[in-house]
Parts: C-alpha cells; structure tokens; sequence
C-alpha cells in the first residue's frame, strides 16, 4: 500500500462507485485503451514521474490509470476548486487492484469543493514527492502547476517572496496572496525547494487554451523553464473538445444547475472561437435564439455566416435569459452589465478561468443580497432603484453558476468520455515525446524539444483520429497511388499542410 498516507480526497468508500463508471468511460475510451494495448508491454513512460493538474473526472481516472499501465509514477491534483468528481478521485487512490481499507493506487489530492488555499496546497502535493526524487513531467491543464514552479523558483532566487506583485502571478489579489502564503511556507521549509524541483523537470504538455497562451508569454520573455507540448492546438484536441465537447456539457451544466428551459429564450455568447462555437450550436439544438459577441472579425463573420446576430453585450442585456462566456479573456461580463439584465437571467463561464466575469465587483454593488440556491448555484438579488444605466428597476435576481468559474466542471462533469478520449491520447502521446526526448539525450542524442513550445506532428494528431473511428463505424476511403501522386501526399498521410485549418 504505497499510497497510504499520502492521498487527501473525499471517501474511500465512494471508490467501487467511481471503479464501475470508470470501467464504462473505459469503453467509450478506444483512443486512451488502444494506446494501452500497443505500449502496455513496452511501458516507455517507465521512469517518468508525472505531476498531474487536471480536473480530477472519471475521463482523468483512465487517462491516469492508462500513464501507469505505460510505467510512469503518477500524482495528481485537480485544476480548478469545483470539478474533482469525488468517486472518481476515490477509485483512483484505491486502485483497480485496491481495497479502501488498502490503497495501492496514485495519490490524489483533490476533491469537490476546496477552498483556494487547499487548492494551491494540493499543486504543491502534486510537485513535491516524499522521495528525493521528484516529478520529472507535468502534465497541465490551464498552467496552474508550471506557474508554481516558475513563481517558486524566481522567489527564491529573489531570497523572500516579494512584497510587490510580479508578472506570472495570478489575476486576482486573492488568489495572488494564496499563493504567496503557500510559497513562503514552501520556502521556509526548504530554501532550495524549488531549484530542486525545476531542476529535475524536463518538460509540460499543456491542455488548454489558456494555458498555451501562458506558455507562449513565458518562451516569448525567455524564461520557460522546460520544453512545453501544446496539446490543445492538435487538430483532435481544439477542434473536437473545445466545440463538441462544449456542445454537450454546456447544456449538460445549464440543466443540472437550473434546468430553466432554453427552448424558445435568447441566449447570449461571448466569444466564437472554438468553445463559442459549440456553445452557440448546443444553445441552437435546443432551439433558442442565439445571438454572439466577438472582436475579431474572422469570427463575427462566421458567427453571421452561420446565422448568428453578432451584437455587443450591451445590446442585448435586458433581453437574454442566458449569458454564458467562452472567451479566455477578463472582465467580459462586469457588475455593471449584471444589475441591467433581465430577472432571473442566467450568467455562466465556460472559459478557463473566473476573471470573465467580474464576481469582485458583483459582490460590492450596493445592496446586493446572495442566496445559496444549491452548491454552485447562486441567486444574486439587486434592490430596487436605479440600475448602473440609471434606469429605475424594480427588484430582481440573477443566478450565477459556479461562482463564475467553468461550469460545465462545476455545474455537471464536464465533456463526455469519448472525446476526452481525443484529448487525452494526445496527452499520453506528448508525455511519451518529451520522456523520449530525455532519455535520447541521455543515450547522448541531440535533444528534439528545447526551451519552447511545440505542437505534435500532423502524424500522430491523424494516428489520433484513426483510433476513434471504428468505434463510431467510420469506413474511411484510401487514396489509390495514383490519387496520392495526385495530390502529393504520401498514401498513409499526413494528409494535410501545417497551414491547413480544418
Ligand atoms: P479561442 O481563442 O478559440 O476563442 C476565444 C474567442 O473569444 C476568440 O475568438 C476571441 O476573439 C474572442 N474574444 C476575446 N475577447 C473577447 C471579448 N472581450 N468579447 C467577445 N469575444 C472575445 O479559445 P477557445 O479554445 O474557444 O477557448 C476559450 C476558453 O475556454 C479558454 O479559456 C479555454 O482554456 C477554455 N476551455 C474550456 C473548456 C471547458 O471544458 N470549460 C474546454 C476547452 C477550452
């Protein structure tokens, strides 16, 4: 029972429960399985130590069991306070082979409902192993774990954590003062923590958009620590769970947490990149009137071109019932924009983080009266009088999801299994990359990755694809030789340039 002792979820006891939908995710899973099946034996990840930062789901329990059925050494945490699904953090710790009494799974720390402090001290669980050695792999999601360590180490060489705020903190006071706390006490405990854990680090592959984007700033300022693979832009992670996956859990969230009928109602989304696309699309199949937000004008025009009224926010604040933000972007829905909607709208994030959506300022409008309606509901109340446009307004309410963070994780449990399947296998596929990397340079090779970021090649985004289609029955027609002299392409693909956009 190696795992005893150094876990923190929920209940054990939840664990068969969890164990028997993940053995159903498993099956809508074929990506993550057949990569079992084709390394299970070889076990090329043996000697990788993992630290994961990634909603702690059922979907997460295969791709974690699926590291370790390829030899790694895994820990894990969640990325955000409100999605860990607690069974499934249960079953993970117990193990397939487990009892709750006698552990033998991954430590986990994560569970439903952390406050922020708890969640800064769970990535900090993630990074520092008991043993001398620590991770040598992060696998992230929003980047949460890479900005400890890069906070980490630039405090300590700085000796203290500074007074002042340093860029690569996070946005808000709040959270800033979170991690802080976390770091000084890390660093009283051991001034040479973080050099120690940077040092063994050879590389992150990064889930999301959000994250990419900070990665990007840290390699463009020079001081990413390790190479980074940007799994979100594979073709078969952005353009499938960023849309489809949003196409389902989006609605998935809006009914668990009010089931207010969307049929009918005017739905308004902020954004028409890949999540406002299916945002926009879930709220049309439910046959509502949608209209779209943007600022670049490549996506107002599509969003029109697909027959979306393209307005601003402000156009439509007395007349939505639902405003959801998919943007990535701060202060996109204001306290301001709040006190003039409709009674009883609906505001929701599906974005990465909690910063669309001004939830500081909502709490400092005047009078303002919050009521629990159920866990991540909340019914916000504004007194009767005039509205930020001066209007006078008679007593209302908005519901809040998930106190403004991602509430397709913190409303229901997130995207559907089969395709965080395509997610996924391109996270144990860049994990495999960069653990291949490491020991090719140790065999006295030439390292592939340096400090920057990469995407994976068009090749294993296709091998990607291929994986899921005869689940789904897909006849995939080939290309005759002739075809492929044709076209240029070799018979077996890569179909397509670098530049082509899907
Ligand atoms: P994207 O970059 O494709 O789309 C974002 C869009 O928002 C862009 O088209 C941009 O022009 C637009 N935008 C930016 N500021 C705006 C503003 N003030 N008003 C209106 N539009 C604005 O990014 P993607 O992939 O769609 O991701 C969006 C967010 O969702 C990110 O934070 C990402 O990490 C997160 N995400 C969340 C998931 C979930 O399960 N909840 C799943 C995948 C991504």
């Amino acid at each position: 029972a190696e795992v005893a002792g150094q876990y923190k979820v929920r209940d054990l006891s939840l664990a068969e429960a969890g164990r028997h939908q993940i053995r159903l995710a498993e099956h809508e899973m074929p990506g993550l399985m057949s990569l079992r099946e084709e390394y299970g034996a070889s076990r090329p990840l043996s000697g990788a130590r993992i630290a994961g930062s990634l909603h702690m789901t059922v979907q997460t329990a295969v791709l974690i069991e699926t590291l370790v059925a390829l030899g790694a050494e895994v820990r894990w945490a969640s990325c955000n306070i409100f999605s860990t699904q607690d069974e499934a953090a249960a079953a993970v710790v117990v193990g397939p082979h487990g009892t709750p009494e006698d552990p033998q799974g991954v430590p986990v720390f994560a569970w439903k409902g952390e406050s922020l402090t708890e969640y800064w001290d769970c990535t900090e669980q993630i990074l520092v192993w008991p043993s001398e050695q620590g991770p040598n792999l992060i696998l992230d999601d929003g980047g949460d774990a890479t900005l400890l360590v890069h906070l980490g180490l630039q405090y300590e060489r700085l000796g203290a954590v500074p007074a002042d705020t340093r860029p690569g903190e996070p946005e808000h006071a709040e959270e800033t003062n979170v991690v802080r706390a976390v770091l000084r006490r890390s660093l009283d405990a051991d001034p040479l923590r973080w050099t120690t854990i940077a040092e063994q680090l050879r590389g992150v592959t990064e889930e999301t958009t959000t994250g990419v984007h900070r990665l990007y700033q840290l390699a463009a300022e020079g001081s990413l620590l390790f190479p980074a693979i940007n799994v979100n832009d594979s073709v078969t992670k952005s353009k499938f769970d960023n849309k489809y996956g949003i196409r389902h859990s989006l609605p998935d969230g809006i009914n668990r947490a009010t089931d207010v009928l969307m049929g009918g109602k005017v739905a308004f989304v902020a954004g028409y990149g890949d999540v406002g696309k299916g945002a926009a699309e879930a709220f049309r199949g439910q046959g509502a009137r949608v209209v779209v937000s943007e600022v670049d004008p490549i996506c107002a025009l599509q969003a029109a071109m697909d027959g979306f009224q393209v307005v601003r926010i402000e156009d439509v604040l007395d007349e939505a019932d639902f405003f959801i933000t998919t943007t990535g972007n701060r202060d996109v829905v204001t306290a301001a924009h709040m006190t003039r909607m409709k009674n009883k709208a609906v505001v929701g994030n599906i974005g990465h983080f909690d910063n669309e959506i001004d939830m500081a300022g909502l709490a400092e409008v005047g009078g303002v009266r919050r009521t629990e309606i159920k866990p991540q509901v909340h019914e916000w109340t504004f007194p009767a009088g005039p509205d930020a446009s001066g209007a006078e307004r008679d007593e209302r309410s908005i519901i809040v999801l998930s106190e403004g963070r991602l509430l397709n994780l913190g409303n229901a449990t997130g995207h559907p299994s089969f395709v965080m399947s395509n997610s996924f296998s391109n996270q144990v596929i860049g994990q495999m990359e960069l653990w291949e990397d490491v020991q090719r340079v140790a065999d006295g090779g030439e390292a592939r990755y340096e400090r920057d970021v990469y995407r994976l090649p068009k090749h294993l985004d296709e091998k990607v694809a291929r994986l899921h289609l005869d689940a789904l029955g897909v006849r995939l027609t080939e290309l005759s030789t002739s075809q492929a002299e044709y076209l240029g392409v070799p018979v077996d693909g890569p179909y397509k340039p670098e530049h082509y956009r899907y």
